[in-house]
């Protein structure tokens, strides 16, 4: 059923009772960043949003060297994933690297588009110039790979006149964050980092003018609180603390990576706050969990049917899973 398939599938909320820990998610768990906070608290909700969204349209296109209308924002990254493959200048086959983020191949999906979901790297670079729009994902959302031919893919896209569109979603938490190259499109999700994931804003910068691309959502895509966190991210303090906090959630994911290897596990540790173990019936053990007040992303939905994706969670969070694991996996004879 066509239905079922474009159903979204993400970590967080299940419908179920609220979790003792939650590892589903890769927001910071460090978050919310206090001095966004603050930012959130002085928002004024009885006025709309600048529906042209000047001011933040500014100072997002001043922070990345870019002309004002080089910058899009949108109700998060999801919106502004959809509204390009929406966007009649891009429509052609959507090219995808899997596993990876599933917004993608949903938003290709419901608009019929054409998708073409590569086997490997090498694959992915000989189809890129025949591709009108191309997603990478780096850190890749699950895998955490950040990958070594960035440039070639930018040559690749050029040359073809695609659009390779670079997901940093998880970008701003990497302990080394590769120079991006010149030319592709970059789309920012600054809840993650900042663990605000409740309010839905993320921006799309390009290198080309997007005016048009704008007027395909409809007015006031972003919330004043959305407008708030997209200021407030800029914040040198509030880029102090998302430095200072990178630094205890990786000592927290390397813990947590022990603790798995020390059960027996195989662990692929990304170089931000996130990895995955492999568990082997994914879906029966992040149910097991779930049940005992720990919820933890089932990897098979990206295709990984043996591994379950966590983020780094504080000490307690950590020691409570891997008690829990123990007990499940133990029960499962896994
Ligand atoms: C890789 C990646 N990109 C984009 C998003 C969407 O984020 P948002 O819509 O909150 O900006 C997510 C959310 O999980 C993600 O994992």
């Amino acid at each position: 059923m066509l239905d079922d398939v474009l159903r979204p599938i993400h970590g967080g909320p299940d419908g179920g009772p609220e979790p003792l820990y939650d590892f589903s998610t890769n927001a910071n768990a460090l978050g919310p960043n206090p001095v966004i906070l603050e930012y959130l608290q002085r928002v004024d909700p009885s006025r709309y949003p600048d529906p042209l969204y000047r001011k933040v349209h500014r100072l997002l296109a001043q922070a990345h060297g870019v002309a004002e209308e080089q910058v899009a924002v949108g109700t998060g990254t999801s919106e502004l994933i959809h509204r390009l493959a929406r966007w009649t200048y891009l429509r052609g086959p959507m090219l995808l690297l899997p596993p990876t983020f599933s917004e993608y191949a949903r938003a290709a999906r419901a608009l019929d588009l054409p998708l073409w979901e590569a086997e490997g790297p090498e694959a992915f670079l000989a189809l890129l110039p025949r591709a009108s729009l191309a997603f990478l994902c780096v850190p890749n959302n699950p895998t955490g790979e950040v990958y070594a031919f960035l440039e070639e893919a930018a040559a690749l896209a050029r040359e073809g006149h695609t659009a390779l569109v670079l997901d940093l979603a998880y970008y701003e938490l990497l302990e080394a964050p590769p120079a991006l190259p010149h030319g592709v499109w970059r789309l920012y999700s600054p809840n993650k980092a900042h663990g605000l994931t409740g309010v839905r804003a993320g921006y799309l910068v390009a290198p080309l003018d997007l005016t048009h691309f704008r007027n395909l959502a409809p007015s006031w895509p972003v919330s004043v609180y959305g407008e708030a966190l997209l200021l407030g991210q800029l914040d040198p303090a509030a880029q102090a603390w998302l430095r200072e906090s990178r630094r205890e959630l990786y000592r927290l994911r390397r813990l947590l990576a022990e603790g798995l290897r020390g059960l027996g596990l195989e662990v692929r540790e990304s170089p931000a706050n996130f990895l995955l173990a492999r568990v082997g019936r994914a879906t029966e053990v992040a149910r097991a969990l779930r049940e005992r007040g720990i919820r933890v992303r089932d990897g098979t939905s990206f295709g990984l049917s043996e591994w379950i994706r966590l983020s780094a969670q504080g000490e307690e969070a950590i020691g409570a899973l891997l008690e829990a694991l123990e007990g499940v996996l133990a029960r499962l004879g896994a």
